[in-house]
């Protein structure tokens, strides 16, 4: 946690830390929390039934530094009336701001553009030097319009975007802003030039983003994923990257992460983060407080709005 965070927690409780931030498995997880209350943890720990199981003798709460909760079994939790925590809202702004720094490096090439100069490779200004794809006037369809696609769709707006989406049911006008609604993901990405993944990761929506909704973009298209690494189909983004149908790529998260699929490594219009949406300083700090506050709240008695179940 940061800093601000870990002294906040060590004034109100008892901590025992992960002190590496090394990944935990599971096994080691229910060692060292075993007589805990509440267990902080990431979206990069799996807390299985199993796990919440062992751990429900005394376990009364599991907060999570994520907004997303698809690592978590809330069926079990709920089931053991173990309440869940998570980061809505405070992270919205700093995904949005990583989405479009995504999208811009994969239209703009940020990738070669950046490895051209720092290699010493540049022969100087050339007319068809690095040509990308522009936003103004594209359509940007972003797949999961929640609060963080509403954040992208405002910035993407000010670059001169059409916003297209797909949600499960369209959001009230006032929300929508304008944004055009699509029934199906595969209506969607007919309809987008530059396609962004934000919708929450969930098991159902495992390969949603499969070859035939790849087919179905435009030729030329941009992908962004900023959501959970598994929505996409990493062979049918890869192949199409590799022939040309999506122009390029930018990807803030990973199936089996931190194993990236080393075939994007290779793919020069594929521009690479390392899961950092939600990563500023205050953001982080914003996430650590909202689950502080949320455990005091639930100790008084009241039901914090960041409470899932
Ligand atoms: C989230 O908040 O879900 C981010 O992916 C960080 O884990």
């Amino acid at each position: 946690m940061p800093a601000e965070i870990e002294a906040a927690l060590q004034a109100r409780f008892t901590v025992r830390l992960n002190d590496s931030d090394a990944l935990l498995a599971t096994a080691t997880i229910a060692e060292r929390a075993k007589d805990a209350s509440v267990l902080f943890v990431t979206a990069t720990e799996r807390i299985d039934g199993d796990l919440l199981r062992q751990l429900s003798p005394t376990l009364k709460t599991v907060a999570t530094l994520s907004v997303g909760h698809d690592h978590i079994d809330l069926a079990t939790a709920r089931e053991l009336g173990i309440e869940v925590l998570h980061t809505p809202d405070v992270l919205s702004d700093a995904c949005a701001e990583i989405a479009l720094m995504l999208l811009l490096n994969a239209a703009r090439r940020g990738y070669e553009a950046d490895r051209m100069v720092r290699t010493g490779q540049w022969p100087g200004w050339a007319p068809t030097q690095l040509l990308g794809k522009g936003l103004v006037g594209k359509r940007l369809g972003i797949f999961g319009m929640g609060r963080i696609g509403r954040a992208i769709a405002t910035r993407a707006r000010a670059f001169g975007m059409q916003i297209h989406y797909h949600n499960r049911t369209p959001l009230a006008p006032d929300l929508a802003e304008g944004a055009v609604f699509h029934s199906s993901l595969d209506r969607l990405c007919r309809h987008s030039d530059m396609l962004l993944v934000a919708a929450p990761g969930a098991p159902q929506l495992k390969g949603a983003l499969d070859a035939a909704h790849i087919a179905a973009l435009p030729a030329g298209a941009v992908v962004v994923n900023i959501s959970r690494g598994d929505i996409v189909d990493d062979d049918a983004l890869i192949d199409a990257l590799q022939r040309g149908h999506v122009f390029a790529a930018g990807l803030d998260v990973f199936a089996n992460e931190p194993n990236v699929d080393p075939r994007y490594r290779d793919l020069d219009n594929v521009f690479l983060s390392p899961h950092i949406g939600s990563a500023t300083e205050e953001t982080r700090n914003a996430m650590g407080w909202l689950l502080i506050d949320g455990v005091a709240a639930l100790r008084r008695g009241q039901r914090p709005a960041n409470l899932i179940s």
